[in-house]
């Protein structure tokens, strides 16, 4: 018989290391790190393009090196004409994520280096996807909204020009910083589901767009980055703070996750929440939203006394989002447009490794069935 029946299973995978990583570091309780740098050590004192540059190469640029990244990406977010009409050809009713993930695919049919996977071919397509993503997203955004394309603005960095081609309009300095220090905060965050799916592609030695369009499928779902446009909704049917706690017990009364709450890895709160709740507050207080944000805390108090859990990264990276104007369907699309840093830094280092990740399994069902010709069944 075969030793399946010897395997065991870890349902979920839960706190199996499936393979090295020098990239990032989740740790439990309560920090993380980008390839050795506290996250904390890095929000307000670096730039994205920083982050970027430390994912792909492994270590901080100098202020030339910036300026050449700099320059790459902001010139990378013109799209191929064939995807920018793609995008206007779909049903208004699809979800931009839907459409994201069919633009990433549909762009590595235009990408010089086709489905190369050497060495010079990758970092080059890494730099394309890390400043397309986010072009498509503005791009689908611009589209629906019947706004025309406007084109980046070689004066201003990366992030504050994804803010600007998303909305159309120069954003203020709170802004700009918001939106920068959100896209720091999402780049990279060890194995999730999303990175780990996009590393299981590039082990099969597939392309970096094929690896790319899986991790995008694999965000959607509510479990993952999809929660955070959940968040928008939940926060959109509870109109008072007296209202919260009735509410939230009967969401758990239902057996339903409270979106935005609890991780996988952490047991203490995501080092990324607190500051995502100052960028929330500040940004709430400017667009007289303050009572939002003052939902929001209510609502952690409450999920916080009933299931001891925290906010994980989704919660105030929401109302980050909305304060800074962007509609709740693209919460995850911004999601995606920073986490695309990280996902082609994991492809690399997956190549690098070469080796398949195929896991086993334990076979449970029956052995050794009579087959019954279908004339006879
Ligand atoms: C991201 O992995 C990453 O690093 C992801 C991410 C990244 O940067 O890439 O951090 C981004 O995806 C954050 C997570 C976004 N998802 C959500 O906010 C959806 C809601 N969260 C849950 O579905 C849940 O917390 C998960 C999926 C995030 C983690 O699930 P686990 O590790 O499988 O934990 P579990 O579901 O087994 O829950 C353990 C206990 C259970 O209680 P008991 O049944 O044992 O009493 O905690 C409870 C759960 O009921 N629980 C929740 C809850 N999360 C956990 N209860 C209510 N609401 C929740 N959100």
């Amino acid at each position: 018989m075969d030793s399946s029946q010897d395997k065991v299973v870890t349902r979920g995978l839960r706190d199996v290391a499936a393979a090295e990583t020098k990239i990032s570091f989740v740790d439990p309780m309560g920090a993380l790190y980008y390839l050795g740098y506290n996250i904390d050590a890095l929000v307000g004192h670096v730039c994205y393009e920083e982050v970027v540059y430390l994912l792909l190469n492994g270590k901080l640029p100098t202020k030339n090196e910036l300026d050449q990244l700099r320059g790459q990406l902001i010139s990378e977010m013109q799209l191929p004409e064939a995807v920018i009409n793609s995008i206007k050809s779909f049903p208004v009713s699809s979800h931009p994520m839907e459409v994201l993930r069919t633009e990433i695919s549909h762009l590595s049919m235009y990408d010089p280096d086709g489905d190369s996977t050497s060495e010079q071919a990758i970092s080059r397509q890494a730099i394309r996807l890390v400043a397309k993503v986010p072009a498509i997203v503005a791009a689908i955004h611009r589209s629906r909204s019947n706004q025309l394309p406007v084109a980046p603005n070689p004066e201003i960095g990366f992030s504050e020009n994804f803010l600007y081609l998303f909305r159309g309009k120069p954003a203020d300095s709170e802004e700009k910083e918001a939106i920068d220090r959100y896209m720091t905060l999402h780049a990279d965050h060890g194995f999730n589901a999303s990175t780990f799916a996009a590393r299981v592609t590039a082990s099969t030695n597939s392309d970096m767009y094929s690896a790319v369009t899986c991790a995008v499928g694999t965000l959607k779902g509510p479990l993952h980055g999809g929660a955070s446009e959940k968040v928008m909704y939940m926060l959109d049917n509870i109109n008072t703070e007296e209202e919260v706690e009735a509410y939230i017990q009967g969401m758990l009364d239902d057996q339903k996750k409270i979106m935005g709450f609890g991780h996988r890895v952490y047991r203490a709160e995501d080092p990324r929440t607190k500051h995502l709740r100052e960028l929330a507050e500040d940004l709430c207080r400017r667009t007289n939203t303050k009572n939002l944000y003052k939902l929001c805390v209510r609502i952690e108090n409450v999920v916080h006394e009933k299931k001891k859990i925290f906010p994980n990264v989704d919660f105030y990276a929401a109302v980050t989002l909305n304060a800074l104007g962007v509609p709740f369907q693209f919460v995850t699309p911004f999601f995606a447009s920073s986490r695309v840093s990280g996902w082609t830094a994991h492809i690399m280092e997956q190549y690098k490794d070469a080796v398949l990740l195929r896991p086993t399994s334990k076979y449970i069902g029956e052995y050794g069935r009579p087959f019954i010709p279908i004339e006879k069944r």
